[in-house]
């Protein structure tokens, strides 16, 4: 399949290969929240007059169908297609004809790429604050339970004062709250569709972007094309920062679990199905993977680094180098959301 720029040569293959690199295989990832997006263009340019009902019904079947195929992990996108956004409109083409063409009126990869990366960024801050908030009652249930069980106030890790388990334990479940609070303002930052921003100066069209946005349920837009097309990498590096002081806050928590369960301290003893053993000391029970959420801990703070990184020296309007926020979001996020469940398992399971 052509690609969405396609000129009447062939794109040297090792520059494609680099500059496609793994972006085909990410975007797997944003495959629903760009057909949302297309869906709700597609609407929009029935509603300035560029479709017809019929051209906006195939449009939302076809994409309805993506969806699905998504779904049952079934939707292919190959390097040649370079991204969903392709593979997606070139689904269209090769399914309803001209209509997949015509999808395209008005709108720019750069738009999409945006688009879909705001709608998925909106869940997950959503499903985060959520995951982080059942986190606090795991933790706040565990206060309740030991509320009076001794144990000692230390510091500089020095005996230092009496206190109790359930201080210990509704204090990281106050932290938390307010990291999941954080989410919960980051979330609407998130709520404004940058879509009708095209490659970063608008087209020529009256698009309707407020009505874009609702089909959306973004409940505005943002404003300035530019600026929609700046905050690429801006929006993913605030994301990764509020995962950032989630995944600080749960690995100071690993660190404690890790020195109160060793023999000398015993104060706790982990869940058995959370811990790994030795091949050679069978009398192991090890913290794996609490010594793992310190780690993972600073692969999210990297992640935040990395993305700040790429964008701090970027001239405004698109540039090529936006392509490589997309993976440290990707993996940020997805170590932030395993650590929170994680924890979870493993506070519901302490002894
Ligand atoms: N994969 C690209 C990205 O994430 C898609 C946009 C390409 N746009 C372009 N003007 N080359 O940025």
């Amino acid at each position: 399949m052509s690609k969405l720029w396609q000129k009447d040569y062939s794109l040297d293959s090792l520059m494609e290969e680099f500059t496609v690199s793994n972006d085909y295989i990410l975007d797997q990832q944003l495959v629903i929240a760009d057909c949302l997006g297309s869906i709700a263009h597609a609407r929009g340019l029935h509603h300035i007059g560029i479709l017809d009902a019929e051209e906006l019904a195939s449009l939302e079947e076809g994409l309805k169908k993506i969806i699905s195929l998504k779904m049952e992990d079934s939707f292919p996108i190959t390097k040649e297609n370079e991204d969903c956004h392709t593979a997606i409109e070139g689904f269209l083409t090769d399914e309803y004809g001209e209509v997949g063409k015509k999808i395209h009126t008005g709108r720019s990869r750069n738009d999409q790429v945006q688009t879909a990366l705001r709608i998925w960024m909106r869940e997950f801050t959503l499903k985060l604050c959520r995951a982080t908030g059942e986190l606090c009652e795991t933790l706040l249930s565990f206060a309740e339970k030991y509320a009076e069980v001794p144990m000692p106030g230390r510091t500089h890790m020095q005996i230092a004062m009496p206190s109790s388990l359930g201080l210990w334990a509704a204090s990281y479940a106050e932290e938390l709250y307010d990291e999941a609070q954080h989410m919960m303002h980051l979330s609407w930052l998130f709520d404004q569709s940058p879509l009708g921003s095209a490659a970063s100066y608008g087209v020529p069209l009256p698009l309707d972007r407020q009505f874009t946005a609702e089909q959306m349920g973004f409940t505005r837009v943002q404003n300035n094309v530019l600026y929609a097309n700046n905050s690429r990498g801006k929006f993913e590096a605030i994301l990764l920062d509020g995962c950032d002081y989630i995944a600080l806050t749960l690995s100071k928590l690993a660190q404690d679990l890790i020195l109160f369960t060793l023999p000398e301290f015993g104060y706790f003893s982990l869940p058995k199905e959370l811990c790994t053993g030795s091949s050679i000391m069978p009398q192991k029970k090890n913290p794996d993977g609490l010594e793992l959420a310190r780690s993972r801990s600073s692969v999210v703070s990297s992640c935040a680094a990395r993305v700040k990184s790429i964008i701090r020296s970027l001239p405004s309007g698109y540039n090529r180098d936006f392509q490589d926020t997309k993976e440290p979001l990707l993996a940020g996020t997805k170590a932030t959301w395993q650590l929170v469940q994680i924890f979870g398992r493993m506070m519901d399971g302490l002894q």
